[in-house]
């Protein structure tokens, strides 16, 4: 598979072009951003831990029936996936109050929900990805109503199935963000990364974060954590 001209750079990645139009490159980056990007950074190894990191996870969200943009891992940073049109909505589902839940509602972080949660926030930079429910993002014309019933049943899924992998890897699973896409069928698969950029995991234990939490709040060994998750996740499934 060829690699052609860069389509894109996002905040954490690049994207290019293949010789095969449904086809894209994405290239993590070891960039890191928080609050839209004010805060800026650089974690040594992100970009091949979360690469690595969000293959498997996809790979196992594949065998539990949820569709993925994932096709094959090129290179320590490197994925081929399937080219989509992504869907303008971060999907975050929660299990634990944490993060924004915590300010926006005044309750403080850790407390465990009877049933998980989930919200849409429309992914629009200049807006500041403002938070949106099921009948503004009709309203705005983002995704239909069968879209989002497909979405928000795979995200569940996502949950259910992370939650309980990362339960046998000594971790809790407190909330995670995801995005979906559409493939030139229109079918709609789970795109971007799962990672510790786009998931709050704590130690089941001792609740110590080990995701990027520890950057957005300058708690220190970042690069630490990193490691630290995913050396859990390789002990679970080997290397
Ligand atoms: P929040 O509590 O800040 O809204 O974050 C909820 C989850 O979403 C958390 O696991 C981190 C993730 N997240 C992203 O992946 N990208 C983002 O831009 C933000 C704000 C959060």
């Amino acid at each position: 598979m060829e690699k052609k001209e860069q389509l894109y750079e996002g905040k954490a990645k690049k994207v290019f072009k293949t010789d095969d139009p449904e086809k894209l490159i994405v290239s993590y980056k070891d960039d890191a951003t928080a609050f839209n990007g004010l805060k800026k950074g650089t974690i040594a190894g992100k970009g091949v831990i979360n690469n690595r990191m969000s293959n498997r996870l996809m790979k196992l969200l594949e065998r539990e029936g949820v569709p993925t943009h994932l096709v094959e891992e090129l290179s320590e940073r490197e994925t081929l996936v399937k080219r989509v049109s992504i869907v303008p909505l971060e999907v975050i589902v929660r299990n634990i109050s944490a993060g924004s839940f915590a300010k926006r509602y005044g309750v403080e972080e850790g407390i465990v929900f009877k049933s998980p949660t989930i919200e849409y926030s429309y992914k629009n930079d200049a807006l500041g990805d403002p938070l949106l429910n099921r009948y503004h993002a009709l309203a705005l014309g983002l995704a239909t109503e069968a879209e989002l019933d497909t979405i928000e049943r795979y995200s569940f899924k996502v949950n259910e199935v992370l939650s309980a992998f990362w339960r046998d890897c000594g971790v809790t699973l407190v909330d995670f963000k995801l995005e979906f896409g559409r493939l030139s069928d229109g079918t709609v698969v789970l795109a971007d990364e799962i990672s510790p950029d786009t998931c709050r995991l704590w130690d089941s234990v001792t609740k110590e974060k080990l995701d990027k939490d520890r950057f957005r709040r300058d708690l220190g060994g970042v690069e630490d954590a990193y490691k630290e998750i995913m050396g859990r996740l390789e002990k679970k499934l080997g290397k």
